[in-house]
Parts: structure tokens; sequence; C-alpha cells
């Protein structure tokens, strides 16, 4: 009896040993492909913080790549033309798409999309904060192509070049699209601004809405935002919250001016000296309570996706049945 004990002890210890030298040897290649700046692919040993900030980071894009449809889906019914309809129906299409990819790079992290779907229907799960405010026209659907797709692309090029390999793979596509959504944003607030003086009001008044919103999806200032070092440091992120907000203030505020609109912003200026675009003072405050559930939205937009997830069901079902079919036929013909 003893002499086994002995034994499993000895085991356990050779065990945790091996164990020890394995992450000794993990973390040194994950030291030098950072270091590199090269890829860390799904099989490869990472820190157990690496994957729990990108989980975290990749799931909260995924749920809002899907619960960004609604805003827009909403106005699909709703579109003053087929072409229009046609081109809002494409763009709603690839946000699902998007959510797609971004839900399969979080399963190479070993999280399961059930777990994560569930989570975001608990409530428990983060989004992005701008798809809790309403799209109450459609000039809305041109501010939200033009600042909101405009500043994900501001924020989802420098991702394009991400250490964890899915994940930066996925942007590519991505990005694409979005560089599309922003054009029939673009597009839809020129020809309203060009238009009847109520339609230049309409368009106004939606650039308005949404301009705070789309500057705070770049997160809180650099000096409120303490992940922001280590997932720089990891080259997840390329790029600090603030200076990738100057860029895009910086970007939009020449747009603005081929649409015939303005920013309402009357502070937004260019810093000789840091040679950065600076701009007025955000509602921190407002993106907190957002961000807490506590958005004009949120409900409504949780309590959507939980229906939609409910009459989804009937489909997987389908799904999980054709499989196992497939699956026993395949086996049938090489028996
Ligand atoms: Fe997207
Ligand atoms: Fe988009």
């Amino acid at each position: 009896m003893e002499a086994n004990a002995q034994r499993d002890a000895d085991s356990q210890a050779r065990d945790s040993q091996a164990k020890d030298r394995q992450d000794a040897d993990g973390q040194a290649n994950f030291d030098r492909v950072i270091k590199e700046d090269s890829r860390i692919e799904p099989k490869d040993w990472m820190p157990d913080a690496y994957r729990k900030t990108l989980l975290r980071q990749i799931s909260q894009h995924a749920h809002s790549e899907i619960i960004g449809m609604q805003p827009e889906a909403n106005w699909i019914s709703r579109a003053p033309s087929l072409k229009r309809k046609a081109i809002l129906m494409a763009k709603v299409q690839d946000e699902a798409g998007h959510g797609l990819y971004l839900y399969s790079a979080a399963e190479t992290l070993g999280q399961s999309r059930d777990k994560m779907t569930a989570d975001l229907i608990a409530g428990k799960a983060r989004y992005s904060s701008i798809f809790n405010y309403p799209a109450l026209t459609w000039a809305d659907m041109g501010a939200i192509g033009w600042l909101v797709d405009g500043a994900a692309i501001c924020n989802q090029v420098p991702l394009c070049r991400a250490s964890y390999g899915p994940y930066g793979r996925a942007m590519v596509r991505v990005c694409k699209e979005e560089s599309f959504h922003q054009r029939q944003g673009f597009e839809i607030l020129l020809e309203l601004a060009h238009g009847t003086p109520e339609q230049k009001q309409m368009a106004q008044d939606a650039v308005n809405r949404w301009y705070a919103p789309a500057l705070m999806m770049f997160g809180p200032p650099d000096d409120d935002s303490p992940n922001s070092r280590q997932s720089m440091a990891w080259n997840i992120k390329r790029f600090s919250n603030d200076e990738l907000r100057s860029r895009f203030v910086g970007m939009m505020v020449e747009q603005v001016r081929v649409l015939g609109l303005t920013l309402p912003d009357s502070e937004i200026r260019f810093n000789e000296d840091t040679k950065k675009w600076e701009h007025g003072p955000l509602d921190w405050n407002e993106f907190h309570e957002v961000l807490a559930g506590r958005g004009p939205c949120n409900a409504q937009r949780l309590e959507r996706r939980r229906e939609a997830h409910d009459d989804g069901a009937w489909v997987r079902e389908a799904a999980a049945a054709y499989a196992a079919k497939q699956s026993l036929k395949t086996k049938e013909y090489a028996a």
C-alpha cells in the first residue's frame, strides 16, 4: 500500500515538473514570437492572461457585430428605394458574417459559441455601447455608416496585425467590408445634404446625435484605460485609444466639409506642437452609464436578441439533425 502511495506521489511530482518545463519553454517561445512581431496560433502555448484578454476582446467584438445589426435592420423595410433597401440588407448581412468570423476566432481560444451566446443573452457580456442608441430617421443609416463604421475601421485596421493569428486574419476581411459600409453611409448623407432643406437638416441632426457616441467607441481616455498598456505590449493593440480617436477626428473633419455638414464640436483643432487633432470634452459619465446597461436601448437590444435566439431554436435543431444524418451516411459508405 505504502509503496503504491509513494509511486503516485513520485509520478505527480514528475508530472508537475514536466508541466513547469513545458510552461517555461512555452513562455520563452511566446516571448520570442511577440518580440519578433510574429504570430501566436491556437495550438501554441500562451499565458493565461493573454488568452483571457483575447477571449474578452474578441467575444465583445463578435457580440457588437451581432447586436449592431439591430438599429439598421430596423430600417430595412423603410428604406426609401429598392436600391437603398438592397444595399442596407447587404450591409446588415455583412455584420452577421463579421459576428460569425469573430465567434469562430474566439472558439479557437477554448470557449464555445453556445457559452458566449448564453452570456450575451443573460446580460453578462459586454458589447459596444454605441449600439444602445436609437436610429430615429433614415439619415441615421447615413450617420451610422459614416461615423460608426468609420470609427470601427480606424480601430480595426491596426488589428489586422494583431499578434493572435485567427483574430488578425478575420480583421482583414472585416475591414474590407467596413470600407464599403462607410462609403454607403457617406453617400446617404451626401445625397440628403444636397436634397431639400428638410433633408439636409435631417442629415445634420443625425450627425449631431452620433458624433459623440462614435468618438467614445475608441474606449475611455488613456489614463483611464488600465488594460491598454498590456494589450500593446502583447501586440494586440497597436495604438492607444486617444491616438486612434485623434486620427478619427482628423479624418472626419475633412470629410464633413465635402458633405457640406458640420461636426457638433467647436473645439476641434489641429495641435501644431503635438501634430495631433484635438476635440471637445466627451461625457464619460454617459459612456459608463450606457456600458452599465442604462443606455436608451440596452433592454430592448437584449430582449430582441433573446427573442431571435428562441426563434432560431428550430433552425439549430434541424441543422444538428441534418449533420448527424450526414455523418451516419458517411460512416455507412465507409463501412
Ligand atoms: Fe462589422
Ligand atoms: Fe460595418
